[in-house]
């Protein structure tokens, strides 16, 4: 039990006052913590016992790009994830398979780790949908064992809405079976959506996946302290 990865999506919610508390209040000494805080927030968590990640990239390194963030820019930082092809993402900007691949490729490229989010909408099938977005956002891709991978079923992101631990427990396994052949390598596989201090001890009980990705309760402190206590020390 335990030992979980624990990811942290903050998107963009608190101001800066309420990170100043945030980051006092999170002294976890565990690099299974990944924080995800809004971009601007980043540097106030950098230097701490855990790790910190960037919720969205560019796939360029560097040049005239308005806007964006490159992996070369958080490498330096010393950032150690980043999170690519977030439903959000996906949804709200557009952003397409191949997009996903070449920022995938420019994240290791630059010595940092993935956090890849896949998953199906209501009455899609899961496994069809998630065998597609792996396969196209994986292609040409050699170090798999920097990629993490999160199942994130769109219908249960921010709607108190969740799978059971069968359908979870299932579509894991296909996940890692997919890699598996592809890649001969074993890899993490996470569960994100709606997760909170009330569903985190069921969803220990999936044997088969290896941590949260957490939204929503991750920007409210004490409720995530909990979620953190059971998934890396319960
Ligand atoms: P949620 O979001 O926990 O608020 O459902 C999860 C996610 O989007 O990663």
């Amino acid at each position: 039990m335990g030992n979980k990865i624990v990811i942290g999506n903050m998107k963009m919610n608190l101001t800066y006052n309420e990170i100043c508390d945030y980051v006092t209040k999170i002294n976890v000494d565990s690099k299974q913590l990944i924080i995800c805080p809004s971009s601007i927030y980043i540097p106030y968590f950098i230097g701490h016992n855990y790790k910190v990640g960037i919720q969205n990239v560019f796939f360029k390194n560097s040049g005239a790009y308005t806007g964006e963030i490159s992996s070369l820019q958080c490498k330096s930082l010393n950032i150690d994830y980043a999170i690519v092809g977030h439903s959000e993402r996906r949804i709200l900007f557009k952003e397409d398979d191949e997009t996903i691949n070449m920022k995938i490729k420019s994240v290791l490229a630059n010595n940092m780790s993935v956090i890849l989010c896949v998953g199906e909408h209501k009455n899609e099938d899961a496994n069809q949908i998630i065998k597609k977005q792996l396969m196209l956002a994986l292609e040409d891709i050699s170090d798999i064992e920097n990629v993490v991978i999160a199942y994130e079923p769109v219908w249960a992101i921010g709607t108190n809405e969740i799978p059971t631990n069968e359908v979870i427990y299932d579509t894991i396994k296909y996940i890692k079976e997919l890699i598996y052949k592809k890649f001969n390598k074993n890899i993490k596989v996470l569960y994100g959506g709606s997760i909170n201090e009330k569903n985190i001890e069921l969803l220990m009980k999936i044997s088969n996946c290896d941590g949260f990705l957490v939204g929503g309760a991750s920007t409210k402190i004490n409720e995530f302290l909990k979620i953190i206590e059971v998934a890396l020390y319960g």
